[in-house]
C-alpha cells in the first residue's frame, strides 16, 4: 500500500517512522517533510494551504491512503476533497474540524449535546464583549479566546476587570490575532490538572489511544509564555480506568454521536483537551488531530499495527473498541532555537545527534531542521523532540535528558523538568 503523510514537522516525522515498520506499507510518501523525515520515506515538495497540488499529488504517485499531520489543511478541507477525488484519507471534513477551527462551534455544539466545559458567552462584536466582560457574570479571573486557529496564541486569561477589557479591545478592537479575533468566546476560568485523551473515531464509534501531558510554557515550572509545546510525557498517570472511562462516556460518545446526528460525522484523530476539576473532567479545547509533541510519545503506547485501525476509521469500519497497549512510559524533551515562542533564529549546526540516537531507549524525531551543504542545521522554532522510553517515568526521563545531553546547537533551549509532574506517582 502506498501511504501519503501529509506535514512537515516532529509529530509526521513519529507517524511515518511508526507507520514505516508496518506491514502492509509499502512506499511512504511525505508531503513536504523534512531531513528526518527524509532518511525513512521520499519527501516532495508540498504547500499544504493549497489543495489542488495535493489531489494532483496523490494521483500522480499512486497514493492508496493518506494521513494528515496538521490542522491547516483539514480546516481548508483537504479530506473532502480527497473525498470527491475518491481517494481515501484519514481525518476529518472541514465541517467536522469544525470542533477546532471554530471555538465559537466547538462551545455551541457541547452545550448542545450537554458535553461538560466551562462556562460560555459568544460575542461578534466589541459592545458584547465589553459587556459581558463588565458584568462579571463569568467570574473573575476570565478566559478571553479568539474564535478561529490562531497557533494557540489566541488565548488571554485576563486576571481582573481592567486586563479582561483590555484584552477584548486588542483583539476586537485593534484585531490582535486578525480575523481570528473577529468572534471572542469569554468563558469561565476553571482550575485544576491539564490532561490530553486521543481517540480515533470513524464517525460512529472511537477507539481510545491513550492519555498524555503536555508542557506548554516555555520555563520550568510552566513559566513564561505559551508555546506549541516544549514536551510531553504518555500515558499520564492521573489517567485511571475510572476517569478513562468517565472520559469516554461522559465527552467523547456524546461528541462522535453529536457530530453524526448532526450529519458531520467525525473521522479523525480527536484529541481532547481535559481540565480535571473539583467537578470532574471538563473540556478545555477540542484538536482535530494528534498533538505535537504528543504524538510522539503517544503512538508508541499502541502495541499494534496502527495503519489498519486508520484505514478502518476513514472507510467508517472500525469494529475494534480497544487496541492493544504497551506498559513503557514516554518522556518527549523539544530542543528549540533561541527566541522561541516570540521569534527563532535558522542556521544554526546541530551536533551529536546520531550520537543521542544511538543510545539505548533514545529516538530523536525532527521538526525544524534543514540540510545545507551536506550539514543539518536549525530551521525554525521547534528544532527536535528527544523522546526517551523506559519502564516506568524516571528511567524515560533519564533516557529522554541523555540524549538531550548529546545534542548541541548554538541558542539551543529545552525545559529540564519534562515528565517530573509524572513522578509522583513513582516511589
Ligand atoms: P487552548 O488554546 O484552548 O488550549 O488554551 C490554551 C491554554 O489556556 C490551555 O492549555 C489552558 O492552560 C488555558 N485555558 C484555556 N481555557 C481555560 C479555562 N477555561 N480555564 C483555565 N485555563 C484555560
Ligand atoms: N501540543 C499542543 C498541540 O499540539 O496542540
Amino acid at each position: 500500500m502506498r501511504v501519503l503523510v501529509l506535514g512537515s514537522g516532529a509529530r509526521e516525522h513519529a507517524l511515518v517512522a511508526r507507520l514505516a515498520g508496518e506491514r502492509d506499507v509499502g512506499e511512504i510518501v511525505c508531503a513536504p517533510g523534512n531531513p528526518g523525515i527524509a532518511r525513512i520515506a521520499r519527501t516532495v515538495h508540498a504547500d499544504l494551504a493549497h489543495l489542488d497540488p495535493l489531489v494532483e499529488l496523490a494521483d500522480r504517485e499512486q497514493i492508496d491512503f493518506t494521513v494528515v499531520g496538521p490542522e491547516l489543511p483539514l480546516s481548508l478541507g483537504v479530506a473532502d476533497r480527497f473525498a470527491a477525488d475518491g481517494r481515501l484519507l484519514f481525518g476529518p471534513t472541514a465541517a467536522a474540524a469544525r470542533l477546532e477551527s471554530s471555538k465559537a462551534f466547538a462551545k455551541a455544539f457541547m452545550a448542545r449535546h450537554g458535553v461538560p466545559t466551562a462556562r460560555f458567552h459568544t460575542s461578534d462584536s466589541l459592545d458584547d464583549a465589553l459587556a459581558v466582560v463588565r458584568s462579571g457574570e463569568l467570574g473573575s479571573p476570565v478566559v478571553l479566546k479568539a474564535d478561529g486557529l490562531a497557533a494557540g496564541k489566541g488565548v488571554v486569561i485576563a486576571d481582573d476587570r481592567a486586563s479582561a477589557e483590555a484584552a477584548v479591545a486588542a483583539a476586537m478592537g485593534e484585531r490582535r490575532f486578525g480575523a481570528a479575533g473577529e468572534r471572542l468566546v469569554i468563558e469561565e476560568c476553571l482550575s485544576g490538572p491539564e490532561v490530553s485523551f486521543f481517540v480515533v473515531s470513524d464517525g460512529t464509534r472511537a477507539l481510545p489511544l491513550g492519555s498524555a501531558q503536555d508542557h506548554k510554557r516555555v520555563f520550568d515550572d510552566d513559566r513564561g509564555p505559551n508555546t506549541g509545546g516544549m514536551g510531553a510525557f504518555a500515558p499520564s498517570p492521573i489517567v485511571d480506568g475510572a476517569l478513562h472511562a468517565r472520559v469516554m462516556h461522559e465527552i467523547v460518545e456524546p461528541v462522535v454521536a453529536g457530530m453524526a446526528a448532526e450529519g458531520h460525522p467525525f473521522r479523525g484523530f480527536l484529541y481532547v483537551g481535559l481540565m480535571l476539576t473539583a467537578n470532574g473532567p471538563k473540556v478545555i479545547e477540542f484538536n482535530v488531530r494528534l498533538g505535537d509533541p504528543e504524538a510522539q510519545v503517544i503512538l508508541p503506547l499502541v502495541d499494534e499495527p496502527l495503519l489498519p485501525i486508520l484505514i478502518a476509521a476513514a472507510a467508517g469500519d472500525l469494529r475494534q473498541s480497544a487496541c492493544r497497549m504497551g506498559h513503557d512510559r514516554f518522556v518527549g524533551v523539544v530542543l528549540a532555537s533561541r527566541g522561541y515562542p516570540e521569534s527563532s533564529e535558522s542556521g544554526q549546526a546541530i551536533a551529536g545527534l546520531d550520537d543521542a540516537e544511538r543510545l539505548p531507549g533514545v529516538t530523536v524525531y525532527q521538526a525544524g531542521t534543514a540540510r545545507r551543504d551536506g550539514q543539518l542545521v536549525t530551521a525554525g522554532g521547534r528544532v527536535l523532540t528527544i523522546v526517551g522510553r523506559g519502564a516506568e517515568f524516571s528511567e524515560a526521563i533519564a533516557h529522554a535528558y541523555a540524549g538531550v545531553q548529546r545534542i548541541s546547537f548554538d541558542g539551543m533551549q529545552y525545559r529540564r523538568d519534562i515528565g517530573r509532574k509524572a513522578l509522583v506517582n513513582e516511589s
